[in-house]
């Protein structure tokens, strides 16, 4: 039997996942209403907070977040979080159902000595903080180191690149955050090694993604003509499965490799095969030099191509240090969750107990369901499946009814908690606020990076108890 009150979903999280969940829940059912939080005032997710600023194309797919936030049934509660300000109990009072949409909060570890030295840093820290991540504006980065290594080669690795590579005047025409734009502006950094422990055909990095990396202003891209050469096992892999995207991304790397440099002002390097091994400390305790090992590659039993160290080492002089590993999600309070894959766990976005039972009213979508990987739009598809799931068990009564499913019920217990929480209408006054301080030096915005600045534009005495 369907519910006996029109449906009432809560979402938590509004990224990408979190936006198509309620999108596709309001489109599905007319009589749905849909109230998204967040922990930050901004909605968006790492479409605000991850998306390199130097892509802001990309960050047009907002628009289509806006016109979910428009349809009748659509409410955004800012500034509050899941676990500080509203628990599982709370929210299980007003509504029907729960869809977590939390993405992946941290990184993960290489697991080397020295990787805790000051100057070495997660490029999720870094990301976090040229974005104007409320949590990570106070960070600091030295900047005065003449080499950085970044580890990794996906295309977070690569953003960071382009970013250290940029001339002041590229990075002046997006909306970096201001402390970051004044800060890379006197950056001394010269040379940039970004390290990938297998071969060049097995790069995560996408291709226009890479190809940006041979055409930078300011940056000549150096790649060795051996390390873009594939290894045996590698060569026949592609040749017995020759993907047109692995071809590509060949073809590119090798017209890059032993190219003559130009004398630009920094230098790229590209690397393959060779992994970290330890960071070591300069005098002055913060990182000095990054030893790394050359790999080779095997074929695992289950016929995978992983990387194994050779007795062949090497060492890179450098004074920051950038962990590009993948980022990783966090357990929230109540909810049954995977330590070994860092998901809720989850069967197709049903959230199921540690005996692989459905966990009645809780779904899962995005990162926090199937783990940090995919882009933007790989999350409606993600969120679809898992709201098909909770629309099939409100259409079977399978749903817990809640005790006042009214949505002004929902909004008291939300203005208890946080008096001074966001609307979507006030986020609406904060975009139009950031994109007119851009207006003047022809940036697409100025962001705001405090919660404070954020409070006291929209002429609010001053956050009591939030953060920033
Ligand atoms: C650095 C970086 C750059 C990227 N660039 C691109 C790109 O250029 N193009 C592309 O297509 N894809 C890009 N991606 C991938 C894309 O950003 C992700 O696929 C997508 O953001 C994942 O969506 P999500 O909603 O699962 O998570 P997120 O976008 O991380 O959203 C999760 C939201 O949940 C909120 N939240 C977390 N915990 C709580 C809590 N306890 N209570 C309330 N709210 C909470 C967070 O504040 C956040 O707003 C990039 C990813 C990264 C890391
Ligand atoms: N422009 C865009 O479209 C864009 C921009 C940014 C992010 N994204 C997306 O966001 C997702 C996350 O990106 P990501 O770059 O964080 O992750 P990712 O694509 O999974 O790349 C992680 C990188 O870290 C390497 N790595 C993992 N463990 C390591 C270790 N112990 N030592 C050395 N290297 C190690 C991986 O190598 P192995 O391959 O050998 O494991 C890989 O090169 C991806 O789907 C990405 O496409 C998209």
């Amino acid at each position: 039997m369907p519910t006996s009150s029109p449906l009432r979903v809560a979402v938590i999280g509004a990224g990408p996942a979190g936006f198509y969940a309620a999108e596709h829940v309001l489109k599905s059912d007319d009589t749905a209403s849909v109230d998204v939080y967040d922990r930050l005032p901004t909605p968006f997710g790492l479409v605000r907070a991850g998306v390199a600023p130097d892509h802001q194309k990309i960050k047009n797919v907002t628009r289509v977040y806006g016109k979910t936030a428009a349809r009748p049934g659509f409410r955004f509660f800012g500034g509050v979080d899941y676990g500080r300000d509203v628990s599982l109990d709370h929210l299980r009072k007003y509504y029907h159902a729960i869809i977590f949409a939390t993405g992946a909060q941290i990184d993960r570890r290489l697991g080397i000595e020295g990787e805790d030295l000051p100057r070495s840093h997660s490029a999720t820290e870094f990301v976090a903080w040229y974005n104007g991540h409320p949590d990570f504006c106070d960070l600091q980065f030295d900047l005065t180191q003449k080499a950085a290594v970044i580890v990794g080669v996906g295309n977070v690795a690569v953003d960071v690149a382009r970013i250290l590579c940029r001339t002041h005047g590229e990075l002046a025409a997006t909306d970096i955050a201001d402390y970051a734009l004044e800060a890379l502006r006197v950056s001394q950094i010269q040379d940039v090694y970004v390290l990938g422990r297998r071969g060049p055909t097995q790069a995560a990095f996408t291709n226009p993604e890479a190809k940006e990396l041979g055409e930078m202003e300011a940056a000549d891209l150096i790649i060795d003509p051996a390390e873009a050469t594939p290894d045996p096992i590698s060569a026949k892999e592609l040749a017995d499965n020759p993907d047109r995207e692995s071809v590509r991304k060949l073809e590119m790397i090798q017209s890059f490799a032993g190219r003559e440099t130009t004398g630009k002002p920094k230098r790229l390097h590209l690397r393959f095969l060779v992994s970290p091994t330890i960071i070591r400390p300069a005098a002055d305790g913060g990182v000095g030099a990054v030893d790394i090992v050359h790999n080779e590659i095997y074929r695992t039993d289950r016929g995978g191509l992983r990387p194994r160290p050779t007795d062949r080492t090497s060492t890179l002089d450098a004074g920051l240090v950038f962990r590009s590993v993948g980022y990783r999600g966090v357990a929230l309070p109540d909810v049954p969750f995977r330590e070994d894959w860092a998901v809720i766990q989850n069967v197709d976005g049903r959230v199921t107990d540690d005996d692989d039972h459905p966990v009645p009213g809780l779904y899962a979508a995005g990162w926090i369901k199937r783990g940090p990987s995919g882009v933007i739009g790989t999350n409606k598809a993600c969120s679809v499946e898992t709201v098909n799931q909770l629309l099939a068990d409100a259409e079977s009564g399978r749903l817990p009814e809640p005790h006042d499913p009214s949505r002004d019920g929902a909004l008291g217990m939300v203005a208890a908690a946080r008096p001074d929480f966001i609307d979507f209408e006030a986020w609406e006054r904060l975009d139009q606020l950031e994109i007119a301080a851009g207006e003047a030096s022809g940036r697409p915005r100025v962001k705001f990076t405090t919660v404070k600045e954020m409070q006291e534009a929209l002429g609010r005495a001053g956050p009591r108890r939030m953060r920033g």
